[in-house]
């Protein structure tokens, strides 16, 4: 297969960060998906539904002319989240989910949960409202192994969390092992994950191919080549349970190519080429259409996209870096070509 026309995509999971990066990200967001689950994790994170409406302006201002595009916003939960404010969320239809990071996990995440059996007042809210509980899985425990941070959290917090909320929505973001695929195919349908397009192409050695690569680091990090083909079986599995979410995250190069860099690999100037990159691997081209614009929006009880996108088996280059007012941001696959494109 040489050439692909599928229905529009959406990507479930994304960081667009605010200010000086915020027209890139979303001229780059915009020029592939119709819609995006809008990460809260600014650096004044975005914990009520009036920061996400105004946060939500700041992003259809950066749109370019002639593109469409809606963003979905998520409430960052804190230790202070109040059930009031998901009917807030709720009622407002601008709110979609309400995004989990453990305290101290990544990015931007200082505010964010100390105790999730402390937030099971707001979970309930959640769960009578209908609104969508988005998690970045993995304990914060240093004592636990970097690598074994999602399997603890599952094992210690999820399955917990999936017992006493039978039915409130769960997306266990950006999943990295095996144990994660196994868990989510053991739950009930309302229990779903994303799956980005590094953990689809790279796995722990990339971290360290010739050198450290800074640009690999993210969290969860990247795991062994057993778990990268378990989520290659997951995400062309056609189970509705996986959908795409890029975790797209840019960052301004020095803070990345730093003694300390921060996580995250931006993947928005070339998302679908990389998804479709992935899926090719194992001839499975055709489960990419449902992985990246079906399953998702059922789940978030979305209608699905009008238009329609074409991807052809043609190289592109990408460019070492983009630039923005504030810096540059050092994109996947930087320097290197890409065997499929977006055709306009
Ligand atoms: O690698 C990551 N980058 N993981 C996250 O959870 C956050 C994200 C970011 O915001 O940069
Ligand atoms: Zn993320």
């Amino acid at each position: 297969m040489d050439e692909l026309v599928i229905r529009q995509p959406d990507d479930f999971h994304i960081h667009l960060r605010d200010d000086e990066m915020l027209p890139l990200s979303v001229e780059h967001v915009s020029a592939q998906f119709h819609r995006a689950i809008v990460m809260p994790n600014l650096r004044l994170p975005v914990v009520s539904t009036s920061m996400a409406t105004k946060y939500r302006k700041r992003i259809l201002a950066a749109i370019p002319t002639g593109q469409l595009f809606n963003p979905l916003m998520t409430l960052y939960l804190t230790d202070r989240t109040t059930p009031a404010e998901i009917l807030l969320a709720k009622e407002s239809g601008i709110v979609h989910g309400v995004k989990y990071y453990p305290a101290g996990a990544t990015t931007n995440s200082d505010s964010g949960v100390t105790d999730l059996e402390g937030r099971f007042k707001v979970l309930e809210a959640m769960m009578m409202h209908g609104v969508p509980l988005l998690l970045h899985g993995e304990v914060t425990d240093k004592d636990v192994d970097i690598f074994d941070r999602e399997k603890v959290f599952l094992d210690s917090i999820l399955s917990r969390v999936v017992k006493e909320f039978p039915d409130l929505k769960i997306v266990l973001e950006h999943i990295t092992t095996s144990d994660s695929v196994d868990f989510v195919d053991a739950c009930s349908d309302r229990v779903a994950a994303t799956i980005t397009a590094h953990h689809l192409l790279l796995n722990r050695g990339d971290l360290f191919d010739g050198g450290i690569r800074p640009h690999h680091y993210c969290l969860p990090i990247l795991k062994r080549e057993e778990h990268r083909l378990a989520l290659l079986r997951a995400a062309v599995s056609g189970s509705p349970k996986y959908f795409l979410g890029t975790d797209s995250a840019p960052h301004e190069t020095h803070t990345k190519e730093a003694s300390c860099g921060c996580a995250g690999v931006y993947t928005a100037h070339a998302a679908m080429e990389c998804y479709a990159i992935a899926f090719d691997s194992v001839g499975s081209l055709d489960k990419l259409e449902n992985f990246a614009s079906t399953f998702g929006a059922r789940f978030y009880e979305l209608p699905l996209n009008m238009g329609h996108i074409k991807l052809v088996r043609k190289e592109q280059m990408i460019p070492p870096t983009y630039a923005y007012s504030g810096g540059t941001i050092v994109p996947f696959r930087a320097g290197q070509a890409l065997n499929w494109s977006v055709e306009a």
